[in-house]
């Protein structure tokens, strides 16, 4: 009777474990930017954007050209110039010069899912 009642104690315990994990990675991961931050880390990688930006978690990204990215889930701004929503940011990084003409930072032809998996990932630096 005793082992029963601990192998059900040991399953609920498990059970309630994996929940709390699956819940936590929903939460870190996807964003409302309809993104995958898993995938944004390859994305900013592959464009090469801390070679102008300080971005916590990226090989390499000490860049000074633009503002370190830090916080970016914190963020009122971007740029001085949108409010910080998943949108505007998606938005932002798939045409900068379009929201501020004559920013340092150009377009850098990002597709719409690319755009949308670099602001996942950079709605995880809290
Ligand atoms: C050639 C340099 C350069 C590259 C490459 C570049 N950026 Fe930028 N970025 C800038 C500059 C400069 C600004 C500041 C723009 C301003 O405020 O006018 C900026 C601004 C930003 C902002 C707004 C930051 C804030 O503090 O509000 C974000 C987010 C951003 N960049 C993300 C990226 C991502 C992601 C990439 C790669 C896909 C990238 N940048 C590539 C230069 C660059």
């Amino acid at each position: 009777m005793m082992r029963l009642f601990l192998a059900i104690l040991g399953l609920f315990a498990s059970l309630s474990l994996a929940g709390c994990i699956g819940d936590n990675t929903a939460q870190a991961y996807n964003v409302s930017t309809g993104g995958d931050a898993h995938q944004g880390r390859k994305v900013i990688e592959a464009y090469g954007c801390g070679s102008c930006h300080t971005i916590p978690g990226i090989n390499d990204a000490r860049g000074l050209v633009g503002p370190p990215l830090y916080f970016m889930s914190r963020r009122t701004m971007i740029a001085g110039e949108l409010p910080n929503t998943p949108d505007n940011l998606v938005k932002w990084l798939k045409s900068p010069q379009s929201i501020e003409a004559g920013t340092a930072m150009p377009t850098l032809g990002l597709s719409d899912q690319e755009a949308k998996d670099a602001a996942a990932y950079l709605y995880t630096l809290k």
